[in-house]
């Protein structure tokens, strides 16, 4: 497939050296990650162990499963971007040395969080949030985060605690949903690049806007979220690309405050699992809603029982170590029939390490 943009960022990656490069950041990424998650568990079990989670142990073939898979999904980021689908630069694109000023903020944070498990106190948010304007279920220290996702503090740990969670493959996670977002784009092929529309829905701190960025750099983009204090962080990040005025907007997925048919393209990353199956239905309608007919919406989240049997522990040990209600329901849920459901057609989905990638069209 080629990115009808390609030709404006291409960099020459024939040099193995560069891919030598990305291997080592990402293995560093990844030891960095269980380093940190090792420490914080003995610890925990030293100083707080009675807000330890009890954990499923892992088989040793899954951990050869997930070492394969994530090594797969490092490969194809490569090749992808080896392919000219977004440029080279953003394999290696993050804020290192704000992240290396806030890492021992997470650790100061951290037995804050480990006392909320304790005291399975997960509605611990700032007390000048005024609850009627969330829904309920966002009302929670979702991974018993401190704030929940109300306050700047938390927006400002955030990407870095998701970088140590997913041991540095988050962004090469939310880059899945390029591939198949341009794919779908090609259906506008005849238009100016400056005239496709993308909605980022729970855009949080702009992580996957940025990626977007990359691979579309002339395309209208807007990020939504609930979240104030995440959409004033991803206006930070986001403001610092030369040329870049970002467009956010607070409001709830379920019911977005657009126009019907404004985009030709909706991504949507890692938020189905943070939600009631209701909301998430009302989510996934409201996207058919944003996009014209031929519109593409493209889903990333967690992997799924059906699609990946074989990482069920892991599933389940992200739900006993991190508060996440809606996650034992989502892992058994049928996304493909949620978007049979709005109207969708044209359903495709693949898996990608613990990320499930959904793609599908709007009827013309
Ligand atoms: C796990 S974060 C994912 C953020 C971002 N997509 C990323 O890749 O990092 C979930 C995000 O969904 C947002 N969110 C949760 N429920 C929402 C809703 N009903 N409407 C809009 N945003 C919502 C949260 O504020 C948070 O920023």
């Amino acid at each position: 497939m080629e990115n009808p943009e390609a030709s404006l960022h291409r960099v020459s990656m024939a040099d193995p050296l560069t891919k030598l490069a990305y291997q080592t950041l990402q293995n560093g990424k990844g030891l960095l990650g269980l380093v940190h998650k090792e420490a914080s568990t003995r610890l925990m079990n030293l100083l707080a162990p009675d807000g330890a989670p009890s954990t499923v142990p892992v088989p040793p073939r899954m951990l050869q499963d997930l070492r394969a898979s994530m090594d797969r999904l490092h490969q194809l980021d490569w090749d992808e971007a080896e392919r000219g689908l977004y440029p080279s630069s953003l394999l290696f694109d993050a804020p290192w040395l704000d992240w290396a000023a806030r890492y021992p903020l997470v650790w100061l944070d951290t037995p804050r969080t480990w006392s909320r498990r304790q005291e399975r106190n997960v509605r611990d948010l700032p007390k000048d949030v005024d609850p009627s304007a969330y829904p309920d279920y966002y009302l929670q220290n979702f991974h018993h985060q401190t704030d929940g996702y109300l306050s700047e503090t938390s927006a400002s740990l955030y990407d870095l605690q998701v970088e140590i969670l997913f041991n540095g493959t988050a962004d090469p996670m939310r880059r899945r949903v390029l591939g198949p977002l341009l794919l779908g784009l090609q259906a506008f092929g005849d238009r100016p690049p400056g005239q496709i529309r993308v909605l980022d829905v729970a855009t949080g701190t702009g992580r996957t806007l940025r990626q977007l960025r990359g691979a579309l750099p002339q395309a209208q983009l807007v990020g939504l979220d609930l979240s104030h204090a995440y959409l004033r962080q991803a206006n930070r990040w986001l403001s610092q690309l030369p040329g870049e005025l970002p467009q956010l907007v607070q409001g709830n997925a379920e019911a977005m405050p657009f126009i019907d048919a404004g985009f030709e393209a909706v991504t949507c990353v890692f938020l189905l699992h943070e939600l009631p199956p209701e909301a998430r239905q009302n989510v996934i309608d409201d996207c058919y809603r944003q996009l014209v007919p031929g519109g593409t919406l493209v889903l990333a989240d967690s992997v799924q029982l059906a699609d990946s049997p074989q990482f069920e522990v892991a599933m389940e040990n992200f739900r006993r170590v991190f508060h996440e209600p809606y996650y034992p329901d989502y892992i058994r849920d049928d996304i493909d029939q949620r978007l049979q459901n709005a109207g969708f057609e044209a359903i495709t989905a693949s898996s990608h390490f613990m990320t499930r990638v959904w793609s599908a069209r709007k009827p013309r």
